[in-house]
Order: C-alpha cells, then structure tokens, then sequence
C-alpha cells in the first residue's frame, strides 16, 4: 500500500509555529513515529509552501497512490485550483487539519477542498494523519 501525505503552507514550521495551536513536534519527528508503526506501509511526504508546487506534486503521484493525505494549510479555505487538481486525479484525498478548523476563526470554518475529497479528520493533532491511513486502511479491507 503507498500512501502520499502532502503537506502546505507554514506546517514546514511545525513545533516551531504557534505550539499552543499546533503541538511542539516537528513533522519530521511525528513521520518518523508513522513510519515506524507503519512498516508494511510506503509512506511518502512532500511539503511545499507554493499552491503551485502542491498541485504538479498531486499530478504526479495522483494516478498511482493509494491514498494522498492532504493538509492543505490555509489554502484549504481558497484554493479552487487545488480543488480542481484533486477533482482530476484518480486517487482518493482525505483532507486533514492538525487543529479543529470548526472550532476556530470562522473564516476557517469553509473548505474549498473538502467536497472533492473522500472525508475530513481535524482536530485530534498529528493523530489526524494517522487516523487518515487508519481509514485508508479499512476502506481497502471493504473492497
Ligand atoms: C491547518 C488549519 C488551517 O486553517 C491553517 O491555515 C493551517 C493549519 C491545521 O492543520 O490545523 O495552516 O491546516
């Protein structure tokens, strides 16, 4: 199973960047642990903090992975590109927030991406990627 986890805007500063919303582990540290408890599982990781460089890299593995698990950042809220480029690969999204985007700012409250994806987990911090390849996971068990 290869599961794709993209990462946007400012999460390149996790554990460093607001720790009181987003936890003091560095991303890095965080996939390290996944990918140990996960050893039958290819994960691949990709950060950029271009809308651009987020779209060629969901183009270029979209075709061909399991599963993408996209944290859009902020342009989770604006981004209709992203959107589209989601809408034209063939792999399933889930969209993922570190935080509970419901139960901050309300300009976070709306997804561009979110009804072109498979399903949305936020909240539970750096726990949201793991519960996203749980859900991988079982939906390739339903067949
Ligand atoms: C975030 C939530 C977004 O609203 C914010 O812009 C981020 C991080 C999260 O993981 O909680 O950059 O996606």
């Amino acid at each position: 199973m290869k599961i794709q986890i993209i990462n946007g805007p400012n999460l390149n500063l996790l554990g460093v960047r607001e720790p009181e919303v987003y936890g003091s582990l560095s991303f890095e540290d965080y996939l390290q642990k996944l990918i140990i408890h996960y050893p039958t599982i290819e994960i691949g990781f990709f950060q950029s903090n271009i809308e651009g460089e987020l779209i060629n890299k969901l183009h270029a593995i979209g075709f061909s992975f399991d599963g993408i698990i996209l944290n859009a950042g902020a342009y989770t809220h604006t981004s209709i590109a992203l959107r589209d480029a989601i809408k034209s690969i063939s792999s399933p999204v889930i969209e993922v927030h570190l935080s509970n985007v419901h139960a901050r700012e309300s300009f976070r409250h709306h997804s561009m991406l979110a009804g072109v994806c498979k399903g949305v987990i936020a909240g539970f911090g750096p726990d949201s990627y793991r519960l996203a390849i749980e859900a991988f996971r079982s939906s390739l068990l339903d067949g």
